[in-house]
């Protein structure tokens, strides 16, 4: 059952006002979160990929954990993500899961479907359907109308075997970088299952987003 496991946790949080990763979420830092939902499912190495000089500030989340190490990232997300499989020790078939740090609240049960899927296919990835309408627009004026049918949102932890990401990062045309890393493996031809997702995967972006993540964390879990 055991798996490799990425963490990327080395933007800026331009959004949110400053890094994400590092900020306190019900007592434990955001990035904790996720990586002790990793280790505890059973993830032998966890690369918890950080901006350089931010190794301290990682070991002084993670104190107490083993079984990771700090790696360090690259200028956008795809750079980060090649960083922390360039780390890896595993066998080119090992399964790996690419974790955005700024999705907090992940649950084994996630991180089983997306283990259990890799089994018939080369990756996979957690979704959610599309509820509200979707609207095309610009300038403050509705545009042509878009359907939603077979339309999901994308979540992670995203799953691979360690070789075939690594192969299909290589192939990557390289002119835009991909905004995940199904993207990728999609287009090096592999076959990505769609899970079910989970609500409380949401990405902290705003911070707004913080009162929102918090209010989903269960109260028994709460430290301090
Ligand atoms: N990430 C990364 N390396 C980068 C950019 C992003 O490791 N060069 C990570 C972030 O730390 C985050 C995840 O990718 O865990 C998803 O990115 P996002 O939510 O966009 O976070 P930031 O890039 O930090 O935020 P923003 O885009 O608002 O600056
Ligand atoms: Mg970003």
């Amino acid at each position: 059952m055991s798996f490799l496991a990425i963490i990327v946790a080395a933007g800026t949080g331009s959004r949110a006002g400053g890094p994400k990763q590092w900020r306190d979420l019900a007592g434990r830092p955001v990035l904790r979160w996720s990586a002790e939902a990793l280790l505890t499912t059973g993830a032998s190495e966890l690369a918890v990929v950080v901006a350089p000089g931010a190794e301290a500030r990682a070991a002084e989340a993670m104190a107490g954990l083993g079984h990771w190490s700090a790696v360090v990232g690259g200028d956008t997300r795809a750079a980060s993500v090649q960083a922390g499989l360039n780390a890896l020790t595993g066998r080119p078939d090992a399964r790996v899961l690419v974790h955005d740090a700024a999705r907090p609240l992940l649950d084994a049960a996630t991180i089983r479907r997306v283990l259990a899927a890799l089994e018939g296919a080369d990756a996979a990835l957690p979704v959610l359907p599309v509820i509200d309408s979707l609207r095309r627009g610009a300038d403050g004026l509705m545009g042509d109308p878009v359907g939603r049918d077979g339309l999901w949102r994308a979540q992670t932890p995203q799953g691979f075997r360690l070789g075939s990401l690594r192969d299909a990062y290589a192939r990557w045309p390289g002119d835009a970088p991909p905004t995940d890393d199904v993207e990728v493996a999609r287009a090096a031809g592999q076959a990505v299952a769609l899970v079910e997702g989970d609500p409380r995967l949401m990405k902290l972006t705003f911070p707004e987003d913080f009162a929102m993540a918090e209010a989903l964390i269960p109260r028994w879990t709460r430290v301090g």
